[in-house]
């Protein structure tokens, strides 16, 4: 029959055999497997309790503190293995990934307007001031809004003053942005005051001037009482505005079909020697307004087209139109 004094024999025993064991541990696979042999339901612990039966019962009591201690103790180092195994894995971990913080970041350009949509939202900016609100229409136009409704009929020779892409026979690419004028006005009543910036397309070949994609601001005020006198007030401030101060302005004639009188509008920088032509305007011819359904007896108004892109190459001193389009960056980063 064993006695207390075996059960403390085995109880040593297998303190330093765990030790050992868990010396040599490697990983937790094998870890977990220890604990089984040890702690396990049918481990080596297990196996002792059953031995309590055995003991004389004026022992059993303190064998079965014994045992209680060594259960708890193995515990507690299978535990303190397992965590150690842990915070080993994690310092290798943070020494493999390890993050320098002081190494400059990955440079990611931010990028910025392009000069075309800035001089666009700054003629935008301008005329939103004045109360005019912005309108927009289709880049794939019809015959009758580009032409017929702004008094250029079909075999009217003016037709051929805008170098059209046709689609097909009644659709086209707007080659300016005047067939907003005619949507808007067929959409509302008087008073209209709108300036309509797009893209417009002419059959032109490329050049420091010419460009076949390009882009138009179009401004539109139909009231009671407007005239000429009130177009000039506008440009005016207009130039003031966007060019600076000190610019000079002069109208000289110029036709369009849609407007009646024309005039081409020219801007002279102080102590410049020569005129630059901005834009073409007038006032709204009646057949147009008659066109909408409006009564030209009641209501006159005045139109002008302004070119985005001879805007920006006036304002900036850019001499060729290309520029705005080939994406050169050294050209771009300079707005
Ligand atoms: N649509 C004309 C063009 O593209 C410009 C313009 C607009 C002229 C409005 C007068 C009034 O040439």
């Amino acid at each position: 029959m064993p006695t207390l004094e075996d059960l403390r024999a085995e109880v040593e025993k297998l303190r330093t055999d765990l030790e050992e064991r868990l010396d040599s541990v490697e990983d937790e696979a094998s870890l977990d497997a220890l604990r089984a042999t040890f702690l396990g339901r049918k481990g080596r612990i297990s196996q002792l309790f059953k031995k309590l039966g055995t003991l004389d019962p004026s022992e059993r009591s303190e064998a079965g503190q014994l045992l209680n201690g060594l259960k708890k103790a193995a515990n507690e180092a299978v535990a303190r293995a397992k965590s150690e195994s842990r915070s080993a894995r994690l310092a290798e971990r943070l020494d493999v990934e390890r993050i320098d913080m002081s190494l400059p970041g990955a440079y990611r350009p931010l990028g910025h307007v392009h000069p075309l949509t800035r001089v666009q939202q700054e003629i935008e900016t301008i005329f939103l001031r004045m109360g005019f609100s912005v309108a927009t229409g289709p880049e794939i136009e019809t015959e009758y809004h580009n032409f017929d409704a702004l008094n250029i009929p079909v075999e009217h020779p003016a037709r051929a003053d805008w170098d059209t892409f046709y689609i097909d026979e009644s659709t086209l690419l707007r080659p300016h942005t005047s067939p907003v004028q005619i949507r808007v006005m067929e959409q509302t009543e008087p008073p209209v005051r709108i300036i309509c910036p797009g893209r417009c397309y002419r059959r032109d070949t490329q050049d420091a001037t010419h460009s076949p994609v390009f882009h138009q601001v179009e401004l539109l005020w139909v009231e009671e009482g407007l005239s000429l006198a009130h177009l000039k007030y506008v440009l005016e401030l207009f130039t003031h505005e966007f060019f600076g101060e000190g610019y000079e302005m002069l109208f000289s004639g110029d036709y369009f079909p849609f407007t009646e009188p024309s005039v081409q509008v020219h801007i002279k920088a102080p102590g410049a020697a020569h005129w630059l032509e901005i834009m073409g305007a007038g006032m709204v011819d009646p057949a147009v307004l008659e066109a909408v359904g409006y009564d030209p007896e009641t209501y006159t108004g005045f139109a002008f087209g302004l070119g985005i892109e001879r805007m920006a190459m006036l304002k900036y001193g850019i001499d060729d139109i290309r520029v705005f389009l080939t994406n050169d960056l050294r050209f771009i980063r300079q707005f």
